[in-house]
């Protein structure tokens, strides 16, 4: 039988119960990195929703690693506590749960989005952002080059992390390695100019999220799916850019490292051409990776119809679909989604009368 957006799937010891994957979506809502009855309602909407698996928002493995001051994190205790009930309601709905772990590198210390997202100077309660190399970002601010053992310093953050994770009970986690975060500043040509063991060459380019995703999966269960986001292209044609054949390259890298999933999304240093998106516009690119590596592949942007969505499964261009904003405007869609296409989704108790 030909697959749908409601078949399940079983990654490791994690088996979700349809394909549609609420993707990460940055609230800015959090002082002190603290989740909330915001995150609790937002989180648990979805998930009463029917969506399959829930990323969360891009949560900072350290204070520095964060964009905003208002962002998640998961660098202390009381951020493992106040994670435990939102992972656990979650859960009782039937979705899986994992969480982004991030960290903004040269990207950092920016005003809240309604101030502007402009640089926020450690005058101010900001920080230096350090990311490979001195060289300005889409902000058009030069961060500072991280030295070699604040470098491993992040690693070991992330590690920290992830036991965090595991303890807080999330499924899951997805490392953010796109949008001209750290490990893509690191893998792009366009901001990484460094010269030593980390820049240069396609291998050295990477080596950070390599060691880290190495240094993570130590500290995993075994039956724990590691799940990363990549910019498999950074949509420029400077000769220094980041293509679609080196995404393909680094999927195929990580899978050997104990990546068991990669979603294609892209950009995160030039401004893309709006013409350039339309719907579904990034599948071809997860259909390469997914086709060329064998890895199990999430497709997102622009996806926001229910037909749409259950083409990319049923014709096996992606393994899974990631919504965005079509799941702000209606958490609700995956209930919607298979009534329109005459498939049963379970419904929860409380509302089967209106089903
Ligand atoms: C409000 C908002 C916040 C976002 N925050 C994140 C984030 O924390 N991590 C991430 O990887 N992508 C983030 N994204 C990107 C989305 O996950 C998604 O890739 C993008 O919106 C394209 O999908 P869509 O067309 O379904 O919205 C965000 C997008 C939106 C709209």
């Amino acid at each position: 039988m030909a697959l749908s957006i409601f078949s399940p799937l079983t990654i490791r010891g994690m088996t979700l119960k349809n394909r549609l994957v609420v993707s990460p979506m940055q609230q800015y809502l959090t002082p002190d990195g603290l989740v909330g009855t915001w995150h609790m309602v937002h989180l648990g909407s979805r998930a009463v929703g029917g969506a399959g698996l829930i990323i969360t928002e891009c949560s900072a493995v350290s204070p520095e690693g964060r964009n905003t001051l208002f962002d998640t994190g998961l660098w202390n205790d009381e951020q493992v506590a106040a994670w435990q009930p939102i992972v656990q309601f979650v859960q009782e709905q039937g979705a899986k749960i994992a969480i982004q772990l991030w960290h903004a590198g040269g990207k950092g210390s920016h005003r809240h989005p309604q101030e502007g997202m402009t640089y926020l100077p450690p005058t101010e309660g900001g920080w230096l952002p350090k990311g490979p190399s001195p060289t300005a970002l889409g902000n058009g601010l030069a961060a500072e080059a991280l030295t070699l053992a604040e470098m491993e310093t992040i690693k070991a953050n992330f590690v920290a992390a992830t036991q965090r994770a595991v303890q807080a009970g999330f499924d899951s986690i997805e490392l953010h390695a796109a949008h001209g975060y750290v490990f893509h500043q690191f893998y792009s040509g366009l901001t990484n100019h460094r010269t030593d063991q980390y820049g240069g060459s396609f291998e050295n380019r990477i080596r950070l999220l390599v060691e880290t995703v190495q240094a993570m999966r130590q500290v995993m269960p075994e039956a724990m799916p590691l799940l990363a986001r990549l910019s498999v292209v950074d949509y420029s044609d400077d000769p220094r850019a980041w293509q679609l054949a080196d995404g393909v390259r680094l999927s195929a890298i990580l899978k050997v490292h104990g990546v068991d999933v990669v979603t294609a999304s892209g950009g995160g240093f030039v401004t893309v051409d709006p013409a350039t998106v339309f719907p579904s516009y990034q599948v071809p690119m997860a259909e390469k990776i997914k086709t060329e590596t064998g890895v199990i592949t999430g497709a997102v942007g622009m996806i926001n119809e229910a037909q749409q969505a259950n083409a990319i499964i049923a014709s096996g261009q992606a393994d899974l679909v990631l919504m965005a904003r079509e799941l702000l405007r209606d958490p609700y869609f995956p209930l919607r989604a298979s009534r329109e296409l005459h498939l049963t989704a379970e419904v929860p108790q409380p509302y089967k009368r209106a089903f």
